[in-house]
């Protein structure tokens, strides 16, 4: 598909994205595009700030942008809910926010913070606007995952990492857990007869805030690759026609397959009923009876 470039993404008007982390790095180049092609665009971000500029950014390059901010902490499962509670319609959702390679700390809720920002700050957002999304036709849920979740491993007795912490490890834990979510995720949806289509990206290495390389930062963004061209996958998997639920895109938009663990029903159906408990967010519309 190399042919493919956001001048390709289809007329979006009428149609509500939310782009979680659309204030930096891959998420605003995405929010930018969905808006340029006519979506109402949620520019969901932590800091009002932050939130703001980016807002500013997409309507300096398009005036006729219709896009907002509002806030979403992934970290803290109240403002999640406050935030699903205030949102409007919403046919798109791209869960794109993550946070990468810190030293260990826990979200309000007392989660390993990777873990508990990537991957349940999701859980419990898409959860909680499945009934919005479950009503509009050809909705779409992207979740941003990543190459580094072929060496993720999940120990249900060791969630909160408080043995064996790593900064890579939790990271990939936690993008091992975006990619198991999208499949059951799709899953579900298909089971309940749902029209969601569930499908997860992988920028590839994107020089962006996440990326942290020490006294080589200021080379980064001669390394790797932009945050638009970081933001081809998330767009393609959130638009095109050709995408298919549980697809997994990646650079240059090939079709990646998951890891062995990744596509494991048993794994991802025990994380999601760990997750279930964790959040408190039931997906009772497409829920196994
Ligand atoms: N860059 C790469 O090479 C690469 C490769 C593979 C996958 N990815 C994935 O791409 C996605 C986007 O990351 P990026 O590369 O664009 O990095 P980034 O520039 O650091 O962007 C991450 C975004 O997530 C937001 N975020 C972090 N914690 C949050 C929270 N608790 N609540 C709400 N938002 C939060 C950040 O907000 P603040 O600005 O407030 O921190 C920022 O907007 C991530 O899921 C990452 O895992 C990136």
């Amino acid at each position: 598909m190399t042919s493919w470039t956001p001048a390709s993404i289809p007329d979006l008007t009428g149609k509500s994205a939310v782009v979680t982390g659309a204030n930096s790095g891959i998420g605003l180049p995405t929010a930018l595009e969905l808006a340029r092609h006519g979506a109402r665009v949620v520019v969901a971000a932590r800091s009002a700030e932050k939130g703001g500029a980016a807002v500013e950014t997409i309507r300096r390059e398009v005036p006729s942008a219709q896009v907002e901010y509002a806030r979403l902490d992934l970290a803290d499962l109240a403002s999640v809910r406050e935030f699903a509670a205030g949102v409007g319609d919403v046919d798109l959702l791209i869960n794109n926010a993550g946070i990468g390679m810190i030293s260990r700390q826990e979200t309000k809720d007392g989660f390993e913070m990777q873990f508990g920002t990537n991957h349940l700050g999701h859980f419990a957002l898409t959860g909680l606007l499945l009934p919005k999304l479950l009503v509009r036709p050809g909705a779409r849920v992207v979740t941003v995952s990543s190459d580094a979740h072929v060496v993720g491993r999940l120990d249900f007795d060791n969630l909160d990492l408080e043995r064996g912490y790593g900064r890579l490890s939790a990271y990939a834990r936690s993008k091992l857990a975006n990619l198991l979510f999208t499949l059951e995720l799709q899953r579900r949806a298909e089971k309940a007869g749902a029209g969601l289509i569930s499908a997860a990206s992988h920028p590839g290495t994107t020089a962006t805030n996440i990326v942290k390389l020490g006294p080589l930062q200021p080379l980064f963004g001669l390394l790797f690759k932009s945050p638009e061209k970081g933001a081809h996958p998330s767009l393609y998997a959130a638009t095109s026609p050709a995408i298919r639920g549980g697809e997994f895109v990646g650079p240059k938009l090939k079709i990646l397959t998951p890891s062995e663990s990744a596509r494991s029903e048993e794994l991802a159906r025990r994380l999601w009923d760990v997750s279930t408990e964790l959040t408190g967010v039931r997906f009772k519309e497409i829920a196994y009876s």
